[in-house]
């Protein structure tokens, strides 16, 4: 059996995030700068059925067995058997290499998910479709994030920008003119479901304060598609600014995002918003009649950890 690789982009959330928990739309698109990549081989010199873990990024070397039954990889792998319907496989190695920073709001662990379950499908000769690939990496999600929308999964399986409603068939849109974007990556790591729990406990203590910043965190996502649509980039700045207003007042930006939101800004950003789940991770800043690498260099200066220039258009 030969080798089989699978790739798969990052991604960020551009408008909507914490309020398409709730059933609100948000737009998210995969940033192809940075990648997650499995690659399966067959077990030479493996125990018969044994399989081996690599991922160097993480220190991990380990058979599958060892594994704890919550651990990420293992599920992905074992929901992919499951979906084949291999109850022992052959023996394989599996090695995952990424260049997505974990826990920073790039969607890094359904990255890894997806590539996962893609490749070892492969490797077995069935490569499941992008449905139910998106499937087994939403239940990997479930398992560790509590309740997440499902958006990271689904804009990174799908590789395409994604307007997405919780529940619904996913909906991609055109993307009229592209536009820049430029990640700022505080360094902290923020774990999503932290961040998701915390907004759950403040909205059930005070539903209607909630309800509406939700509200209208969904109304900014629906003038934002239709700025992208028809090309109107001026009106994204203003909606990003406001979005991130929101977001502040839901309580899930940080001393460290609201330094690289207003170095954002100085430096000419046409808007900036945190990204994710907040508390760290990233924020975006749109690059818009000024050259990213100015804001590039701004967020470096305010201790941005990392940067990604990105430009949003109808092929990323
Ligand atoms: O994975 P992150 O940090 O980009 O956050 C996901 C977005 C949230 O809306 C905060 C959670 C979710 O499940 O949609």
């Amino acid at each position: 059996m030969p080798n089989f690789t699978a790739s798969a982009p990052g991604k960020i959330i551009l408008f909507g995030e914490h309020a398409v928990v709730y059933g609100q739309p948000a737009i998210a698109v995969p940033v192809t700068q940075v990648q997650a990549r499995a690659i399966v081989s067959p077990g030479i010199g493996l125990a018969d059925g044994e399989v081996q873990i690599s991922a160097p990024e993480i220190a991990l070397d380990s058979p599958l067995h060892a594994l704890p039954l919550d651990h990420a990889i293992k599920q992905a792998i074992e929901l992919t058997l499951a979906a084949l319907g291999i109850q022992r496989p052959t023996a394989f190695r599996l090695k995952i290499t990424s260049s997505i920073p974990l826990a920073a709001g790039l969607g890094s662990g359904a990255a890894v998910s997806i590539v996962v379950a893609r490749a070892v499908s492969a490797f077995f000769g069935r490569p499941l479709n992008d449905d139910r690939i998106n499937e087994i990496a939403y239940e990997i999600e479930k398992i560790h994030h509590g309740t997440p929308s499902g958006i990271d999964n689904t804009v990174i399986t799908y590789a395409r920008p994604v307007y997405f409603i919780k529940g619904q068939p996913i909906e991609t849109f055109e993307i009229e003119t592209p536009f820049t974007m430029v990640i700022g990556d505080t360094g902290i790591p923020s774990p999503t479901s932290v961040a998701v729990g915390d907004v759950r406990r403040a909205w059930e203590q005070e539903a209607p304060r909630y309800e509406a910043l939700f509200a209208a965190c969904g109304e900014i996502a629906r003038r934002a598609r239709r700025a992208i649509e028809s090309g109107e980039i001026g009106a994204l700045g203003p909606l990003m600014d406001e979005n991130h207003l929101l977001l502040q007042q839901m309580g899930v930006s940080s001393p460290e995002l609201e330094n690289l939101v207003t170095a954002a800004r100085a430096a000419g950003a046409a808007g900036a918003k945190l990204s994710g789940g907040g508390r760290g991770g990233n924020m975006i800043a749109l690059a818009r009649e000024v050259d990213p690498d100015r804001i590039a260099n701004a967020l470096l200066a305010a201790g941005a950890h990392n940067v990604v220039v990105t430009t949003v258009g109808p092929s990323a």
